[in-house]
């Protein structure tokens, strides 16, 4: 009889968990894959770097920034106003530096910046930018910033919200930041993308929902569009650059931003939502774990993570997108942003 070592026992129970979307995206799937795939722990590699979080006031942002702020990387957060800064900044302090505890809170607190960001404006994308001017280098760039929206509207840059604010003003926010993402070799960028994503084909002409709208359609697709941005950065800009661009889906995370958009999901899977900082890990992992320098490192860029290891794109043939159409995202995101990118002449 053939033996099974304990280091594919993981790796099967990781593919069985993957063929579930329960497993996989649940408390089960991060609890079980952490277990047998003896994961190790995410030490204070980050001293040194700086990270930039969006909406890292709340749930995974929040989580995100204090796993970073705890590993020594210098951290600037964005929230949407200042007061919600304020209390972003009280809310990490304790829970990072507590009074008493083994982190210094001044040290703690030096490292920590709040930044206002509206994805809503993309002038506040660019004053954004141009504090940044005066920050230096940015290591690693956290899309995380996110939310599902009742109804359709439109911002004042006349733009569909939804696609605004997942990826017209993230990817505006990128292009003007990577001047300072290549500052220091090594630089990544995270896309807080979701497992919803696997229901939608990117379709460009239909990102900004045009037709009918659904809340959860139009959510998806626009993080379908993120996916397959991630991948259409690598192409571009991975090489010349040097940063790696990534997507990752956090699993299902008892946030508030879930309970306000999805409640009766939120009560139902309850017990079996992770915590916040369990939907962070993955992010904390691209973050924060050292290239190996193989060409075939796959923390080099261009995939999609879920639990610390690389995932499928696409689940149903059907939602498989091809290289025209991520070149067409490209272009729609460069024309709705009004943005030159980088090594390209206006
Ligand atoms: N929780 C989950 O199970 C789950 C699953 C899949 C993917 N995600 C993704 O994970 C990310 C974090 O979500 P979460 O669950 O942690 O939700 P959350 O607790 O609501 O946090 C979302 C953050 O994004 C900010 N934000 C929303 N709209 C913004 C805008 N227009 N401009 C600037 N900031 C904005 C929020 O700011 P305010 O506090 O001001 O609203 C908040 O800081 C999102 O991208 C979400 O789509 C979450």
């Amino acid at each position: 009889m053939a033996h099974v070592r304990t280091d594919d026992r993981g790796s099967l129970l990781d593919r069985a968990l993957e063929a579930s979307v329960v497993g996989s995206f649940s408390r089960i799937g991060i609890v079980l894959r952490r277990r047998t795939q003896r994961w190790p722990e995410l030490a204070d590699a980050g001293r040194g770097l700086s990270a930039l979080v969006t909406g890292g006031n709340s749930g995974i942002g929040l989580a995100t920034a204090a796993g970073l702020l705890a590993r020594g990387v210098r951290v600037v957060i964005t929230t949407r106003d200042e007061a919600k800064g304020a209390q972003a900044r009280a809310t990490l302090l304790d829970l990072v530096a507590p009074v008493g505890g083994p982190l210094d809170r001044t040290e703690v607190g030096a490292r920590l910046v709040t930044a206002s960001l509206d994805l809503d404006r993309l002038g506040s994308v660019r004053a954004l930018a141009e504090r940044i001017d005066t920050l230096g280098p940015i290591d690693v760039l956290v899309h995380n910033a996110g939310a599902m929206f009742a109804e359709r509207s439109m911002t004042e840059d006349g733009l569909e919200r939804t696609w605004q604010v997942h990826g017209v003003a993230p990817f505006l926010l990128t292009m003007l930041l990577v001047p300072h993402l290549t500052m220091r070799p090594d630089a990544r960028v995270v896309w807080v993308s979701s497992g919803g994503m696997y229901t939608e084909r990117l379709v460009v002409r239909r990102v900004d929902s045009p037709g009918g709208y659904r809340p959860s359609v139009a959510y998806a697709r626009a993080k379908r569009a993120q996916v397959e941005l991630a991948r259409e950065l690598h192409r571009r800009l991975g090489g010349s650059t040097g940063i790696a661009f990534h997507a990752m889906h956090p699993g299902w995370a008892r946030t508030p931003g879930l309970r306000t958009s999805l409640p009766t999901f939120a009560r139902i899977v309850g017990p079996l939502l992770r915590s916040p900082a369990e939907g962070a890990d993955t992010i904390l992992h691209l973050a924060l774990t050292a290239r190996s320098g193989a060409d075939d490192d796959p923390l080099a860029g261009g995939r999609f993570w879920a639990d610390r290891s690389p995932r499928t794109t696409d689940r149903l043939s059907r939602t498989v997108a091809d290289d025209a159409e991520r070149a067409a995202l490209w272009d729609r995101l460069v024309a709705d942003a009004g943005v030159v990118p980088p090594g390209t002449t206006a």
